[in-house]
């Protein structure tokens, strides 16, 4: 998935991705998993315009998404009708990334607009927390890019020892339909992350039951919520 492919998404408004409501999962396990809020830091990788970041914050966490597109990031703000600011990379510097801000009732979210392999470390900051829905799923494995792979990487590189998270994916026979949202199970999570986090399945749901979920051409389709720690002495 190459960066046009999405700012093109995001251009053309063709985001079905994007869910109009929190999701479910956030309520169910959220603080079961992570505990209180306390101000931690949550990172949210590759985030969109997802209102799961507005709940977070509610929760009384400070929230960093990552995100690609101007549009979405633009969007975000606008459409909580929250105040933000912006700074951006040093003139003369290799790497591009904007920081959108909140400020008022908006402060402590900041979305990086910017390519999440490409953002420097310190620009990204200490974080303590993950949530990821249809994050990694966006990417493919292997391959050359091994797109999947490197975010794995990241988000374990970026998380602290201990560090709680929730991941939220789809799964469904890969050979009967292309990504993005690309599968991910429960064996499948386990392989991605095993090696650097815990991995504990919370929650199967059968999509294909749901509405919508038998437009899509294949024979099985689940939602999985997943509890990830990371290993390591904390
Ligand atoms: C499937 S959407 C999920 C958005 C969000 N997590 C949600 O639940 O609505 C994937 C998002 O990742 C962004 N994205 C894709 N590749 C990226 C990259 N390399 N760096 C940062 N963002 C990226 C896309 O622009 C898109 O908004």
């Amino acid at each position: 998935m190459k960066a046009e492919f999405w700012q093109s998404r995001w251009r053309e408004g063709v985001i079905g991705f994007h869910q109009s409501d929190v999701s479910p999962a956030l309520p169910a396990f959220w603080q079961a998993t992570v505990g209180a809020a306390d101000g931690r830091r949550v990172l949210v990788p590759l985030c969109g315009k997802s209102l799961d970041m507005r709940w977070l914050h509610a929760q009384g966490h400070r929230v960093v998404g990552i995100e690609l597109s101007a549009i979405a990031c633009e969007a975000f703000f606008r459409e909580q009708g929250w105040a933000y600011e912006q700074d951006h990379a040093p003139a003369g510097s290799e790497l591009s990334w904007t920081r959108w801000r909140g400020v008022g009732a908006a402060q402590g979210i900041e979305l990086l607009q910017a390519d999440i392999f490409a953002v420097p470390d310190e620009v990204v900051g200490a974080v303590e927390l993950l949530y990821d829905r249809a994050s990694l799923i966006a990417l493919p494995l292997g391959g050359e890019a091994r797109m999947r792979e490197r975010l794995a990487e990241r988000l374990a590189d970026w998380l602290p020892a201990g560090a709680a998270g929730l991941l939220v994916t789809l799964d469904y026979p890969q050979a009967q339909r292309n990504g993005p949202p690309f599968a991910i199970g429960p064996a499948a999570a386990e392989a991605l992350l095993g090696p650097t986090f815990e991995v504990r399945l919370l929650q199967t749901v059968d999509m294909l039951s749901e509405e919508g979920g038998s437009r899509w051409p294949v024979d099985r389709l689940e939602g999985h919520v997943f509890a990830l720690r990371r290993r390591g002495a904390a």
